[in-house]
């Protein structure tokens, strides 16, 4: 086991109509939020509007900035952030799905800084020590971001989309309530729950031995097939909904990487590439390249999916038999398995495995030459 420090600020609420704590909380922060939200569902579904109440009820004035799309981009964060600075925002209220707290953790360290927040992302400027307070509405279950330091925002203008990590970008306060997340739609449940178990792998297939962060990725790997498959059967089971977003919230938050070296993470490097260059959904990203990745480390990974394998299926099962399961789940939850899915042609081939170098697509633990990533790429477009 590795050494490690164990620290979360973040306060979860969690569960049916949670969101009535968010003024209080909000009060404790001053009298004028930002919020910030996607392209419109937190209109549709209302949540937007119980945010309003909350933030009225409690004397906090606020301004909106809207239309962060997914696969966020630094020059609406730039923009939100000169909204905040002309408002004189004290706190930052994110409402909607990871793109948009991601964008709204960038907006909190951004304020003040006196240049574009791409700056923190690209390593030249230097790393803040504080930012506005973040609240934290989510409506959909994937990322983690309710939980963790963690933003991921790109450049489409020179192709790179990148990470950024800091303290002060751990929301104060994480309101989940697993009602806000029925609005969802098919894909995106489906992305979603994608999303979930490639975070558990990225940092299970770490081989450093932390027994106790293995056994709980294995059992989160369970119950996200068990809770993703009944979810997608009925998109309005609570009791689904509500086990899919606290799975996906612990997946990130730490948990796993107790006594690891911070996981391997090589598949999200590969799929922020297909995300930058096609704007496809990160959950539909992962899958595709998750199976052929498995694939081109089959020999290195084999003890770590024996025992998922055992632990997940049965105490016969092999590796194997994990790999065709995952497959299959993806493709039972409509998720795809193929770049061919996603209208990625072969043509592009050197095309990505260009954005692949632009990005230092390495991993951690598994390392990829331009020779291996050229093989996951065609067994991602294999039959
Ligand atoms: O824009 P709106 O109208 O809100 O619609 C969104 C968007 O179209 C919609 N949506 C969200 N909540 C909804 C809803 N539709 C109906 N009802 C609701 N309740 O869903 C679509 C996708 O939203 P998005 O926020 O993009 O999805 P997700 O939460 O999967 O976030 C993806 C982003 O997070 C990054 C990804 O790279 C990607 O940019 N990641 C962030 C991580 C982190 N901060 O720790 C880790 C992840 O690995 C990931 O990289
Ligand atoms: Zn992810």
């Amino acid at each position: 086991m590795q050494n490690f420090t164990s620290y979360n600020p973040t306060k979860v609420h969690f569960g049916k109509g949670v969101v009535e704590k968010l003024g209080v909380e909000a009060a404790q922060y001053g009298r004028k939020a930002l919020i910030v939200i996607g392209r419109g569902s937190v209109k549709t579904n209302g949540v937007l509007d119980a945010v309003f109440k909350q933030l009225e009820t409690a004397g906090v004035t606020h301004v909106l900035f809207e239309g962060i799309k997914s696969n966020p981009i630094y020059q609406d964060v730039d923009s939100a952030i000169a909204v905040a600075e002309a408002f004189g925002a004290e706190m930052v209220v994110a409402v909607g799905g990871g793109s948009v707290v991601d964008s709204a953790k960038a907006v909190a360290i951004g304020v003040g800084a006196g240049h574009s927040v791409w700056d923190f992302y690209t390593r030249t400027a230097p790393a803040p020590t504080k930012g506005l307070p973040l609240l934290c509405v989510l409506t959909l279950a994937a990322t983690g971001t309710e939980q963790n330091r963690n933003s991921v925002i790109q450049n489409d203008a020179d192709g790179r989309k990148m990470g950024y990590s800091c303290d002060a970008m751990y929301p104060k306060v994480s309101f989940l309530d697993p009602e806000y997340t029925v609005s969802v739609p098919a894909n995106y449940t489906a992305y979603g729950i994608s999303d979930l178990i490639s975070h558990v792998l990225e940092q299970y297939v770490e081989p450093t031995d932390s027994p106790l962060s293995n056994y709980i990725a294995t059992d989160i790997i369970k119950l996200a097939f068990e809770h993703g498959r009944k979810l997608m059967a009925d998109l309005t089971d609570y009791d689904a909904r509500a086990n899919i977003l606290w799975l996906s919230t612990m997946a990130l938050n730490g948990t796993l990487s107790a006594g690891k070296r911070g996981g391997d993470w090589g598949v999200h490097g590969l799929e922020h590439s297909l995300s930058v260059l096609y704007d496809i959904p990160h959950g539909a990203g992962l899958s595709i390249i998750y199976p052929s990745w498995i694939r081109a480390f089959r020999t290195e990974l084999e003890p770590k999916l024996d025992f998922m394998a055992k632990r997940v299926l049965s105490p016969t099962a092999t590796g194997d038999d994990f790999l065709n399961e995952l497959e299959g789940f993806y493709k039972e939850i409509n998720s795809p398995t193929r770049l061919s899915e996603a209208n990625i042609p072969v043509a592009d081939k050197a095309k990505i495995l260009e954005n692949f170098a632009l990005n230092k697509v390495v991993g951690g633990f598994y390392k990829m030459d331009e020779a291996k990533r050229a093989e996951i790429l065609d067994l991602a477009w294999g039959e």
